[in-house]
């Protein structure tokens, strides 16, 4: 996680570095920093929280803002790994030679620390970053060359992690490190310029080409122009940059859920035509002479991954098993070149998710990444790419990544069984039909809106709440729990319903709140059974459901379908609003969640 920045040139140095971080706030909002040398001259600026709050540091500090001669500049968003978002711990880390910024984690810091506390080096923070400054010196200290003293720096360090750095020595170049967190590098649009980001939304406008760096590529940018330690691949970046606006909304969240007709629409467009569907960046031989699908996901994605795993079953007739990429990892997972990797990420950085996906490369395994961003991290690694088309999400708690991943693999199924020839032309005919109904069942409905915020203040308390479902609907209820924990901060967890007998119904009672999914078309009297049990035991239902069901402490409508995936959705966005309405009672913070952050890039 974390984001950062840096940047070589003439132009206002302070606000390019804020605007980047801006742009990179979703990677983590517990501090920000940055630091500019300017003709040998030390700013450094630090705040807890937001950038807002670094940017009105900066305001009202007697810093030339304006300035436009030559400087440096690195900066820094924060998610708190190693100690508590303090400004002690906020980065950029200051060394007696150098400053750094860093994205990742050390994992041999501890090691590292002990080391150079032992022959006298005294540390400040509670972070890892910090070793990095301190090993610096050390060897700055015995060589006086700061190329030398970066390189033996890094070559001291394990983890995942990308590094800009700068010295007092040279105070006219940004020494960099890239090492499995991202990291992409541009030359500016004037003269001489330098940009360095964790992602290339800071660059776009500012910059026209941009090499996205691999693992194990560092060094360093100076006068115009960049140094690298290996052959490196420039590409163009896009012109314009998509800007996400509230639009009228109280929030992101708010807009995103209202928004996912339109984007679950734009996610089928050219790939179902009539009776036909197709995706132009799937080629047949990814999809034939398959024996199982394995797919590989961390958090809500991985609940679209579970649905999908039932679609990849019951249509395209392929075993289909579904991983959490941080316990995938570390398994020893037998692979075989016959299975199908499918990684599903949003970001397409999550740390965990990618380093899955190189594992199940280099085990010779053909792999797809379902992702929302081109151009990510996962996009380069995979064989092919299948875009969700949702455009940007702001809120931290993903909704339409969500929905358009759920669709987007609903399709994939039917294109496999296509391919496969597993599935009837008739019956293709009616998944289409159903699946072209799918926007309309995301319509958000004032109607709707208006009773899951009358709702909302009844489930302000309690010792928790059980989500249930069977069939999909078991992965929906893990992700209603996971939205709702996400945004209200109140436990939840979501069960599959037929399993509550086997423990957890024991804590039934009228504090416990069991949000049921009931379907009309997926098993709907053994849900109804499951919930009628934990109904006798006291606990307070709230059903959702298009059925009446006169157990139900609390009941929501919704719209009669004739088919389970319809459904679906239509309780998706019940969720959705029931989990941020509650939020806003508790007077939280919708968009940006206290801990979290948008994209993940730590294991
Ligand atoms: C929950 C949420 C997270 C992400 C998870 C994976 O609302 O957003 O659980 O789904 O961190 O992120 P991606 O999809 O970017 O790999």
């Amino acid at each position: 996680m974390c984001g950062i920045v840096g940047y070589i040139g003439k132009q206002n140095t302070s606000k390019i570095l804020i605007d980047g971080l801006r742009e990179l706030e979703y990677r983590g909002y517990d501090s920000a920093g940055i630091a500019i040398l300017e003709d040998d001259k030390l700013d450094v600026f630090k705040a807890v929280g937001k950038i807002a709050n670094l940017e009105a540091k900066i305001e009202t500090s007697a810093y030339d803002t304006e300035s436009s001669n030559f400087s440096i500049g690195i900066g820094h968003t924060r998610w708190a790994t190693h100690g508590k978002p303090t400004e002690l711990n906020a980065h950029p880390h200051l060394g007696e030679y150098s400053y750094v910024v860093h994205n990742g984690i050390i994992e041999n810091y501890k090691e590292l620390k002990d080391e150079l506390i032992n022959s006298g080096h005294k540390f400040v923070s509670q972070t890892d970053t910090e070793v990095i400054v301190h090993l610096f010196e050390y060897y700055f200290n015995k060589t006086n060359d700061a190329k030398k003293s970066f390189l033996d720096t890094i070559a001291r360090l394990e983890g995942a992690y990308s590094i800009l750095l700068i010295t007092k020595s040279q105070p006219n170049r940004i020494f960099f490190m890239k090492h499995g967190s991202p990291l992409a590098i541009a030359h500016g649009n004037n003269k001489d310029e330098i940009l360095f980001a964790s992602s290339d939304a800071p660059l776009i406008g500012l910059a026209s080409d941009v090499v996205y760096l691999e693992d194990g590529v560092s060094g360093y940018a100076i006068d115009g122009n960049i140094v690298f330690n290996q052959e490196v691949k420039w590409t163009t970046l896009p012109t314009s940059k998509q800007f996400a606006q509230k639009d009228g909304f109280r929030f992101f969240m708010e807009k995103e859920i209202y928004e996912q007709h339109d984007v679950v629409t734009d996610s089928m467009l050219g790939r179902i035509k009539d009776d036909e569907i197709n995706f132009e960046e799937l080629n047949e031989s990814l999809c034939s002479g398959i024996n199982e699908i394995k797919i590989c996901a961390c958090g809500t994605s991985y609940h679209a991954g579970l649905t999908a795993s039932y679609l990849f079953e019951r249509i395209s007739k392929v075993r289909c098993s579904v991983e959490i990429a941080s316990e995938f990892r570390y398994k020893e997972p037998l692979l075989k070149d016959d299975t199908l990797f499918i990684v599903i990420s949003q970001s397409g950085e999550t740390a965990d998710t990618l380093e899955a996906l190189k594992m199940a490369k280099k085990a010779g395994l053909k792999s797809i990444a379902v992702c929302n961003v081109d151009n990510s991290s996962m996009t380069r690694v995979a064989d092919a790419t299948v875009l969700t088309r949702a455009g940007i999400e702001k809120g931290v708690a993903s909704t339409k990544a969500f929905s358009t991943q759920t669709v987007v693999l609903w399709m994939m199924a039917l294109y496999f069984a296509k391919v496969n020839e597993t599935i009837a032309k008739q019956e293709l005919h009616e998944q289409l039909k159903v699946l072209r109904e799918v926007p309309k069942s995301l319509i958000v409905e004032d109607k709707l809106h208006e009773k899951c915020r009358r709702l909302s203040k009844r489930y302000l308390h309690g010792h928790g709440f059980f989500f249930i479902g069977r069939d999909v609907f078991y992965p929906l209820a893990l992700e209603g729990a996971l939205k709702l924990k996400e945004i209200s901060y109140l436990h939840a967890e979501g069960y599959p319903a037929g399993e509550m007998k086997h423990g957890p119904i024991a804590l039934a009672d009228p504090e416990l709140f069991t949000i049921a999914l009931m379907p009309q078309h997926c098993h709907y009297d053994k849900i109804k059974s499951n919930v009628e049990e934990l109904s006798a035991r006291d606990s307070t239902i709230c059903a959702i459901s298009p059925l009446e069901f006169e157990l139900s402490d609390d009941f929501i409508k919704t719209k009669p379908t004739d088919h389970y995936m319809l459904e679906f959705f239509e309780m998706l966005v019940v969720l959705q609003l029931l989990s941020m309405e509650i939020s806003v009672r508790l007077g939280n913070d919708v968009d940006m969640p206290r801990n979290l952050a948008k994209s993940v890039t730590v294991e």
